[in-house]
């Protein structure tokens, strides 16, 4: 479902040039839960972003269900990533000011579902993430652990096959990032979404049926 084979990423041009990703081969199943460990600065959040077609590689092939979107433009790529990808980051990113069902509908009002049928799709991804009672709070009169439950609504909302997450309970405390891993634990095996899930704790990462290791752009074994 997902493979990369010798991805490298360099920002940056001459003396400022960072090579991120230093050559990365990878394979993923469909349905697999994986984790992402490794230290600060060793490529991890670069090449989910690669994963995500958030961000395009300096050189090196990848798929995506088969398709090799390395040769897509911008714009294929992100039809591509808003009908397949979602994503959950460690701040959240809400809208202020603008309650549960909102912040949730707001990738429908970018898609071709039908107007007539957001609420329905939201509602129900709320009630998912064990929300319904909170559908008309603010972000504001939110806990941490029900933002990012918010965050991953938002990023089901579009039926994601794969789910991206960078550091998702890096703002969160130890019993409430345990409840937001039952959650994606829920969500791989109940619903069989593909999780591709960066921490540096081991704990957060032993939910997980494998773990890659990064260091200095590469992955090491
Ligand atoms: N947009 C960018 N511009 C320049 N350098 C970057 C950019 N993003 C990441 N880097 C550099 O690439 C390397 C890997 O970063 P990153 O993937 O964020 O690591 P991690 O997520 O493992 O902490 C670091 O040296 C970082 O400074
Ligand atoms: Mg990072």
């Amino acid at each position: 479902m997902i493979k990369l084979e010798n991805i490298t990423k360099i920002f940056g041009q001459g003396d400022n040039e960072t090579h991120a990703l230093r050559g990365v081969s990878l394979f993923i199943e469909k349905g697999e839960f994986v984790a992402i460990m490794g230290p600060s600065g060793s490529g991890k959040s670069t090449m989910l972003h690669i994963l995500g077609l958030l961000d395009s590689s300096t050189a090196g092939e990848q798929h995506l269900h088969g398709e090799l979107v390395t040769a897509l433009d911008e714009d294929a790529k992100a039809a591509l990533r808003n009908k397949n990808l979602g994503f959950v980051f460690q701040s959240f990113n809400l809208l202020p000011r603008t309650n549960v069902l909102e912040n949730v509908k707001l990738p429908l009002m970018y898609s071709d579902i039908p107007a007539k049928n957001w609420d329905t799709h939201a509602r129900k991804v709320i009630e998912q993430v064990g929300l319904s009672h909170r559908i008309d709070h603010e972000p504001s009169q939110l806990s941490g652990g029900e933002k990012q439950r918010v965050a991953i609504a938002r990023a089901l909302v579009l039926q994601p096959s794969i789910i991206f997450a960078d550091e998702p309970t890096g703002n969160l405390d130890s019993v409430t990032s345990g409840q937001i891993m039952e959650l994606f634990d829920e969500l791989h095996q109940a619903h069989g979404h593909t999780i591709i899930l960066i921490t540096h704790e081991d704990d957060i990462a032993a939910h997980a049926q494998r773990i890659i290791r990064m260091h200095d752009g590469k992955i090491v074994v």
